[in-house]
């Protein structure tokens, strides 16, 4: 089954306001220019979602969140709900981060908590799985990225309410990524853990995206791998020319 690509940039903890629009607005207005063979989507910081969203909106580029709580409303100071999310125009929204597992304790449980309620609010969750390189190094990754993609993905999950990133910690931000092998090879254990989860189907039609120094020079490479379905990228998004030269490598 043809799944068409994903190309999402997390800015993570960057950007003021004129940047995040100035840089949202170049990109949606290449896709207006030349349609890419792929979707776009910018996740900038929470403090951005609404004036990023208000930029493109009626344009191509798809805007998420980098986090959501897993209740809709309450007594939860500086969480964001997806509904908040979602009324902002957000159709996306990044969980379970590295940064935000290490960074913020989150388990796989609480991941999962967090991705029903964004579909519950119609986002498609963005589930980000991937090993340490200490737990690669033991060999421990196939485990590991599975144990992650069994506890992260809620009751609910299908092909359209859910994207799959597999970052491998160690790759994030170094500039190293692994073999072009090692990636075809986990992403290839992540359809078949999803063909059991969402059935034949539903693993076929799944966009799994790869992340981790995702740049020009290595995209075509990792785009053009069988299970690859797009990527998810940090560093390298928040240059509009280096964001839309690795859309433009999607084979
Ligand atoms: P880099 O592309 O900067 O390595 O970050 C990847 C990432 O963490 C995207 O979520």
């Amino acid at each position: 089954m043809a799944r068409r690509p994903l190309i999402a940039g997390n800015w993570k903890m960057n950007g003021l306001k004129a940047d995040g629009v100035a840089l949202a607005k170049g990109i949606a207005a290449k896709m207006a220019a030349e349609a890419p063979r792929c979707d776009m989507l910018v996740c900038p910081p929470a403090t951005l979602v609404d004036a990023v969203a208000q930029a493109v909106a009626g344009s191509a580029l798809a805007v998420g969140g980098q986090d959501c709580h897993a209740k809709t409303a309450g007594a939860h100071t500086g969480d964001i709900a997806a509904v908040a999310l979602k009324d902002l125009g957000a159709a996306y929204v990044i969980l379970g981060h590295s940064e935000r597992r290490a960074d913020h304790g989150e388990s796989s449980a609480l991941v999962r908590a967090k991705a029903a309620a964004a579909q519950a609010a119609g986002l498609v969750a963005v589930i980000c799985i991937g090993e340490t390189e200490a737990e690669r190094d033991a060999g421990a990754t196939l485990a590991v990225v599975g144990e992650q993609f069994a506890g992260s993905l809620p009751e609910g999950a299908n092909a359209a309410n859910t994207v799959i990133a597999y970052e491998p910690v160690w790759a994030i931000g170094s500039g190293r990524t692994p073999g072009i092998a090692d990636v075809a090879e986990v992403h290839g254990a992540i359809r078949a853990l999803a063909a059991k989860a969402l059935g034949a189907e539903g693993a076929a039609a799944l966009r799994i995206l790869y992340g981790g120094s995702m740049k020009p020079a290595n995209a075509r490479e990792l785009l053009a791998l069988e299970d690859v379905d797009g990527g998810l990228i940090g560093g390298a998004s928040l240059k509009a020319e280096d964001f839309w030269a690795i859309a433009q490598s999607c084979p």
